[in-house]
């Protein structure tokens, strides 16, 4: 098994600081809860907690994300972006847009992003994001981003089986995962530091090319309503505009989409 530990995934890193420190471990609950213990400690931005083995791996709304030992990445990232925190929304997608670049320039597999946490290929779940903040008063603190990347598995569970995909269930190949965690990080460092210099803004046509949501009706749970409408367009701030059925135009800065062809069931 390639382990994706600092020795064997610098040969593919060209960044200054991200994963230029890696928590390695073998099997964890969540790499989630570590790197936010290793954010309240002080831990300096860039760092990687990764695991090949999750025993409480956490998705969104309370739902479970199982890693199996070496098909995958399961990875969270330690930010600390002097950005307001309303702002910080957009980092997601900023993440998504680095999972698919990455992808793209080494795999020249195209992938899509479903706004604003999912990557998807072929009309399945490739890899899930779920991003943790902590505020010091007005401020952020840490952002603790969890990413999980499909990559060797040629099967996954019963529940999810019809939903998800990895590199290889859809290329038939094996991939080596410190190659691709490694081109992943240097296209998200590139990004990030453009983030923080430019704002989300410059990234939007990116994000509106490679969006399936972009033309699909969709209905997004927000905590206190539920929009129904066809996606018409992505804002500058990297909000998705929906047209409702009233004809009324809708701005959505985060939520859980539901599209007709995906996620059915949840
Ligand atoms: C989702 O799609 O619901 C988000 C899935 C996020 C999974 C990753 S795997 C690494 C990190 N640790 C966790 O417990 N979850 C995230």
């Amino acid at each position: 098994m390639d382990r994706l530990d600092y020795d064997n995934v610098k040969g593919f890193l060209n960044t200054k600081y991200m994963g230029r420190n890696i928590a390695y471990f073998d099997k964890i609950t969540s790499t989630n809860d570590i790197a936010k213990k290793l954010g309240d400690e002080g831990e300096k931005e860039g760092l990687i907690v990764i695991s090949e083995e999750q025993t409480k791996g956490r998705g969104r709304m309370g739902r479970k994300w199982s890693t199996h030992k070496g098909d995958a990445i399961a990875m969270t990232l330690l930010l600390r972006p002097n950005i307001p925190p309303k702002d910080a929304p957009s980092i997601t997608p900023l993440l998504a847009l680095s999972i698919v670049e990455g992808i793209k320039d080494l795999t020249g597999i195209e992938c899509g992003i479903k706004w604003p946490n999912d990557v998807v290929l072929d009309g399945k779940k490739l890899s899930g994001i779920l991003t943790e903040m902590k505020l010091s008063g007005a401020k952020i603190n840490y952002i603790a981003a969890g990413i999980g990347i499909n990559i060797n598995q040629s099967a996954f569970e019963d529940e999810i089986a019809d939903i998800a995909t990895s590199l290889k269930r859809f290329s038939g190949l094996d991939f080596n995962r410190a190659r691709i965690l490694g081109e992943i990080l240097n296209s998200l460092e590139k990004n990030y530091e453009e983030f923080k210099a430019n704002g989300i803004s410059v990234f939007i046509e990116k994000l509106k090319k490679y969006s399936v949501l972009i033309g699909q009706r969709v209905r997004i749970e927000l905590t206190n309503e539920k929009i129904e409408g066809k996606v018409v367009d992505m804002g500058e701030d990297g909000s998705l505009i929906i047209s409702n059925d009233n004809g009324e135009l809708k701005r959505v800065i985060s939520g859980e989409v539901s599209l007709s062809w995906y996620y059915k069931a949840k």
